[in-house]
C-alpha cells in the first residue's frame, strides 16, 4: 500500500512508520510515498527528507480561504495516489474536498481513549478531569472532530506524578506501536465497516 502522511510537528510517530517499512517492507506491506505538513522548518519534514521520502508543504495562510486551502492539499496528497493517508500528529481538520476524495481512506491517531477528550489537548484534558486511565486512539477520519470509527484502542495508566508533557509522551510509546500495527494489519489485509465497528480480517 502507498501511504501519505501528514504531519505538524516532531513526527515520531512517522519515524515509527520510516522504520517499520524500512526494516520489513514486504512485512509491514505499506510504503511511506510521501510526507505532507501544513508548515515549513519542522522536524517531522526532516524525517522524511533523512529518509528521502519526499515531501510537501501546504500553508492555510498561503490560500484565500479554509476551503481552498482544503482544495490544495487533497491535490497535493493526490498527486502521491496513496492508498491509505495517515495524519500523524497533524494538527488541521480535513475539510470536504480533502474527504470526498478519500473519505474511508485516511486514518488518524489521537492521544486519549475516544470518545473522552477529543481536540487538541487531549492529553491535558484527561488529566484535569482526573481519569486514572487515558491512552490512545487509532480511528477513520469523519467530518467530525476525532468522531470517526475506532480501528485500535492503547490504554496507559495516570500516574501521580504526571504532568501533560510525561503523561504524553507515555502515551506517544504505546501510540506509535499501535499505528504501526495498524496500517501494517489494514495494508495486509484490508477491513470492513459493519455500522460503526472495524473490522481487520
Ligand atoms: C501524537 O500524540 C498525536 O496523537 C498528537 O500529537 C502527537 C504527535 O506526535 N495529536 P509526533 O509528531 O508523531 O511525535
Amino acid at each position: 500500500a502507498r501511504l501519505v502522511v501528514l504531519v505538524s510537528g516532531g513526527g515520531t510517530n512517522l519515524q515509527a512508520l520510516l522504520d517499520a517499512s524500512a526494516a520489513d517492507p514486504a512485512g509491514f506491506g505499506a510504503t511511506v510515498v510521501a510526507v505532507g505538513a501544513d508548515r515549513p522548518g519542522i522536524a517531522g519534514l526532516a524525517r522524511a527528507e533523512r529518509a528521502g521520502v519526499p515531501t510537501f508543504v501546504c500553508r492555510v495562510g498561503d490560500f484565500d480561504s479554509r476551503d481552498a486551502w482544503d482544495a490544495a492539499l487533497a491535490e497535493a496528497v493526490a498527486a502521491y495516489e496513496p492508498d491509505i493517508i495517515v495524519s500523524a500528529g497533524f494538527m488541521k481538520i480535513l475539510g470536504k474536498h480533502f474527504l470526498a476524495r478519500f473519505g474511508g481512506r485516511v486514518i488518524n491517531t489521537h492521544p486519549a481513549l475516544l470518545p473522552c477528550f477529543p481536540g487538541a489537548h487531549g492529553v491535558r484534558d484527561a488529566l484535569a478531569y482526573g481519569v486514572k486511565v487515558t491512552g490512545c486512539t487509532v480511528h477513520f477520519v469523519d467530518d467530525g472532530v476525532d468522531t470517526g470509527p475506532v480501528i485500535a484502542q492503547g490504554v496507559v495508566e495516570v500516574r501521580d506524578e504526571d504532568d501533560e508533557s510525561r503523561l504524553h509522551e507515555r502515551i506517544k510509546e504505546v501510540e506509535r506501536t499501535l499505528l504501526v500495527d495498524v496500517v501494517r494489519r489494514i495494508a495486509r489485509h484490508g477491513h470492513r465497516l459493519v455500522g460503526r465497528r472495524v473490522l481487520i480480517p
